[in-house]
């Protein structure tokens, strides 16, 4: 959570800042801050709400300066508030710091360096932070930190300027990302790489226990221990143009709509139709390991584990192995049983999702196979499991999970399919005809895409109404959850998801004509079961929106409304049946007038346990 900048360089810093701000905003948007030296003082300016807030009050009352730092936070510790938004100074005001994590004993820290004589003016766990680096400052900046981070426990990323040593930037990692950008006379940190493409496209990723020092002539790393640290530079193909909304009103639109060339990009040199074969010798993990694997164990959290629940019926379908998905936050805590021949899954858009990373670290205790799939390169989780495999999305920003999803589901169906080839459970012929059909689904999402127009009028009947059902089964089952998941998280209407034959169970007491139902109804070999759970709805005064096949006529008689989409093998469904799911909760949300892209109380990268 909470997204951190800083600059050194020839050019005015405000706008260089507040831009990477925007950039990050989708990390935390309750309060934000900016510190700038100008003449040898440390100037700071902070709001409570958006970074357009912090633009304003920098407009109203301009700050001025080659170098600084900014922050964009998500609260933890203590309510978003102008006094709690960082950077933190300490008492002196010479030394100022923002952070990205939780600093698990500031309690105890707070406490000794109040009876030390430190005045404490924020909530916040962070301000125990600078306060340190006031304790141990002698002139060096690097020094003080490095003394500091050795008293806090918990999770950080963090930035440091300090007033007496003019042209310094000193930050330090042991959790949070940071990346440095290494431009041309002009360098930056940041938590991530889009706040810094606009500027160079070389960055060195620090690893946990570094830290980077930058100033007018360049960037250098050590250890906690003062040890120099010889980095790779890496050259980011991303273009800075992914980070615009290219015409769309939101973010969250326009990666809708990039899922089809999301497909591609991810299927990609991953499989032939020539050969009908699968090539994933990328994902580190060697063919003899997958060969004796006899289970997979998913883990993942939020989008990430319904596109894990997808994976786990593919896997099964396709591949004949047994799949439990988890949530990472309950895995990591629990007393599991993971034997040699288990391969674990972790599932992450963002590769920092600290509960999954926690989750990785247990089973590579366990000594388990580890295999990350992720969308972002060098990202913790990336470079800690034993193998990757990475979705090609380019960057989502709208802080709900749309293309990425889709290229989850993409990245375990090869996975899926690659397990089933070198354990030898398909034939070639049926592993031909996957592929060729795997291959066609980009183009069915382009019609579905197409129609958008229909699922907007159809959202526009249902923008009052305060609950919603979704229901399918079998593979469509986590389809429903996600769709359910993504009108929650966008448009804050209450959402439950259930698989069809569970509805009986319990749930049906719910049904009244004030709560509609999405029912995903594809012509597979659940169809007539849920033709029964809709006939139940019905006969219970429920309105029934039914996704399903172009060419089914049967449906049509037996629900309210219809959202078609092309018909495609039942285990490539979820690929088009996420996708209207998707257009109804973003159209909902948008004529709510919510705020889509950055939804309130939640951050795209939970960084936090
Ligand atoms: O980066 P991750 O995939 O690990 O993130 C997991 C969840 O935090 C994420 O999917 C979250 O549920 C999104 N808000 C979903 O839209």
């Amino acid at each position: 959570m909470c997204g951190i900048i800083g600059y050194i360089g020839p050019k005015s810093v405000v706008p260089v800042i507040l831009d990477g701000l925007k950039r990050l905003e989708y990390r935390g948007y309750d309060s934000a801050g900016i510190a700038v030296v100008d003449r040898g003082e440390i100037r700071v300016r902070r709001v409570k709400g958006k970074v357009k807030d912090l633009e304003d009050s920098l407009r109203e009352e301009p700050l001025q300066g080659t170098y600084g730092l900014g922050h964009t936070r998500w609260a933890t510790h203590g309510r978003p508030s102008e006094e709690n938004a960082h950077p933190h100074k300490d008492c002196s005001g010479r030394l100022v710091i923002v952070h990205n994590g939780i600093i698990e004993n500031y309690l105890a820290l707070k406490q000794k360096l109040r009876a030390e004589g430190h005045t404490f003016k924020t909530e916040t766990d962070t301000e125990v932070i600078v306060h340190l680096l006031e304790k141990y400052y002698r002139g060096s900046l690097e020094e003080a930190m490095r003394a500091a981070i050795g008293e806090i426990e918990g999770a950080f990323a963090v930035a440091a300027l300090a007033a007496d040593e003019p042209d310094r930037i000193v930050a330090a990692k042991q959790g949070p990302p940071i990346v440095v950008g290494l431009g041309d006379g002009e360098f930056l940190i940041s938590s991530d790489i889009n706040a810094i493409l606009a500027h160079t496209p070389n960055v060195v990723f620090l690893e946990d226990g570094e830290m980077a020092i930058l100033d007018r002539s360049g960037a250098r790393f050590t250890d906690f221990h003062g040890v120099p640290k010889a980095k790779t530079v890496e050259r980011v193909s991303w273009s800075p143009l992914m980070m615009e909304k290219r015409g769309f009103k939101h973010f969250m639109l326009k990666e809708i709509f990039e899922q089809p060339e999301v497909v591609r990009d991810t299927l990609l040199g991953r499989m032939s139709l020539d050969t009908g074969r699968v090539m994933l010798d990328e994902i580190g993990i060697p063919e003899a390991t997958l060969r004796r694997v006899r289970k997979a164990v998913i883990i993942a959290c939020g989008t990430s584990y319904h596109a894990g629940l997808v994976g786990k019926y593919l896997m099964e379908s396709l591949a004949g192995i047994p799949v439990d998905v988890e949530y990472a936050s309950e895995f990591r805590y629990r007393d599991f049983i993971l034997d040699p021949d288990t391969l674990v899954i972790v599932v992450s858009q963002s590769g920092e999702t600290a509960d999954t990373l926690a989750a990785l670290r247990a089973a590579k205790d366990r000594c388990a196979a580890v295999l990350a799939v992720t969308n972002a390169r060098s990202s913790s989780i990336a470079r800690e499991a034993y193998g990757v495999l990475y979705t090609n999305a380019g960057p989502e920003i709208g802080v709900a999970a749309t293309k990425t999803f889709t290229a989850q589901m993409t990245a375990l169906a090869l996975i899926a399919l690659y397990l089933a080839q070198v354990q030898e459970r398909m034939d070639h012929a049926a592993l031909l005809e996957f592929i060729q059909e795997f291959q066609r689904i980009p183009y069915k999402m382009e019609k579905i895409l197409g129609r958008a127009k229909a699922v907007e009028d159809l959202a526009a009947r249902f923008v009052s109404f305060s609950h919603f059902l979704f229901l399918g089964r079998w593979v469509n089952f986590p389809v429903a959850l996600e769709g359910a998941l993504k009108l929650k998280e966008i448009s804050y209407i209450h959402a439950e998801a259930y698989p069809g034959g569970e509805m009986k169970h319990g749930p049906i007491a719910l049904i009244d004509e004030k709560m509609p139902t999405l029912a995903i109804v594809p012509e597979d070999r659940v169809y007539d079961k849920m033709l029964s759970n809709i006939s139940e709805i019905k006969a219970r005064n429920g309105y029934v929106i039914a996704v399903a096949s172009d060419d089914d006529a049967r449906i049509r008689e037996r629900v309210d409304a219809v959202i078609a989409v092309p018909a495609a093998p039942p285990l490539l469904m979820p690929f088009l049946t996420a996708v209207p799911l998707q257009l109804f909760a973003y159209y909902i949300a948008a004529k709510r007038g919510a705020d889509v892209d950055q939804p309130r109380n939640l951050a795209k990268s939970v960084t936090v346990e």
